[in-house]
């Protein structure tokens, strides 16, 4: 008897090569890099034994009911879980996969880029010189200044992985000092990836509360999950708490920053800057929307993990995930439900 599976995207070479070898699945992809209908999904979901899907592909109630009983596992191209209904899936024995270690360097990476546009104000450096303001602008000595890297204390609003490989990144820039907030402050001894937190030469302290976390930072990463209680974290009340020269940097999900109050402070002056990778009610931003018109803001459409080569590598583990919840085998990786 074959296995259905639904896939929610074309996926890259080497994958679908995997995907399309493995014998006995009865295989239905959805055939644009355009996010799947909705509908398509719900109605090609039924009798599935594992679903494919993007973090843009919402996994709740309807579409686990929609598969039925068939339904074994769901491989998530992706790190964050978010768009996943866990309990369900729990409540059913369905195994969950994900993508969270291949994607780490490139997200890493990234925060690096936002932190250094947001400091050195690169996007609106590079707005002045395309709409051709430099000749009104010539070299001067306050010329587009901003805070500078070396010598930053830096906040971390949940310090895993992603967390501490920009860490890594970060100590050669001559930071001063970590701070950081995560829901399970104990479990970092266990959880210091790099082996860098024990021995470093600079302090790396858990803060108290998010207030500590907010007065602290000159640098303020948010790389946490989006949960019930991360939902808005970064608000009104905390950005008034930030310095005047600090950046706040989001790679982790829009809706932990209340994007209003972020625009709030931004126009008042409470912080220096944001380098955002994501936002709420993405990727419905209008022209309009009054954070794209905020010079001190550069927003990147949700590109994190977007390296060629992590993109390659999260395809195939995801159809590794999706074909060892099929065999009963163990995952790449899997979210303990
Ligand atoms: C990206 O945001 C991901 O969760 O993989
Ligand atoms: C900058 O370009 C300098 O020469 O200081």
């Amino acid at each position: 008897q074959k296995h259905k599976v639904v896939v929610t995207r074309q996926l890259i070479d080497e994958a679908q090569k995997l995907l399309e070898s493995v014998p006995g699945l009865n295989i239905v992809q959805w055939p644009t890099e355009q996010p799947a209908d909705r509908k398509w999904l719900l109605e090609n979901a039924k009798g599935a034994s594992g679903i494919l899907l993007m973090l843009s592909d919402i996994c709740d109630e309807e579409l686990i009911k929609a598969a039925g009983d068939s339904l074994k596992v769901i491989a998530s191209f992706s790190v964050g879980t978010d768009h996943v209904d866990r309990d369900a899936l729990k409540k059913r024995g369905i195994r969950l996969g994900y993508t969270p270690t291949c994607l780490t360097d490139a997200v890493a990476d990234l925060t690096i880029m936002l932190i250094l546009m947001a400091q050195r104000r690169g996007g609106e450096a590079i707005s002045k010189v395309q709409t051709g303001q430099w000749p009104k602008m010539p070299w001067s000595p306050l010329l587009m200044t901003g805070p500078q890297i070396r010598g930053s204390t830096i906040g971390f609003l949940g310090f895993g992985r992603i967390g501490q490989a920009t860490l890594k990144r970060l100590l050669p820039f001559g930071i001063s000092r970590v701070v950081y907030l995560t829901s399970e402050p104990g479990q970092l001894v266990k959880e210091d990836h790099f082996g860098l937190i024990k021995g470093a030469a600079i302090p790396i302290e858990p803060a108290k509360d998010w207030e500590q976390l907010a007065c602290e930072s000159d640098v303020l990463i948010v790389g946490c999950a989006l949960t019930r209680s991360t939902k808005h974290l970064i608000s009104t009340n905390f950005l008034s708490r930030m310095k005047k020269l600090s950046v706040l940097v989001n790679i982790a999900r829009g809706p932990v920053v209340d994007t209003d109050a972020l625009v709030a402070a931004l126009d008042k002056g409470e912080i220096f800057g944001a380098g955002l990778d994501v936002i709420e009610n993405e990727p419905n931003i209008l022209a309009n929307h009054p954070i794209l018109k905020q010079p001190r803001c550069v927003l990147v459409p949700h590109i994190g993990s977007a390296t060629i080569e992590t993109r390659e590598q999260m395809a195939t583990e995801s159809v590794k995930n999706l074909l060892a919840g099929l065999k009963g085998e163990p995952m790449v990786n899997e979210v303990e439900l």
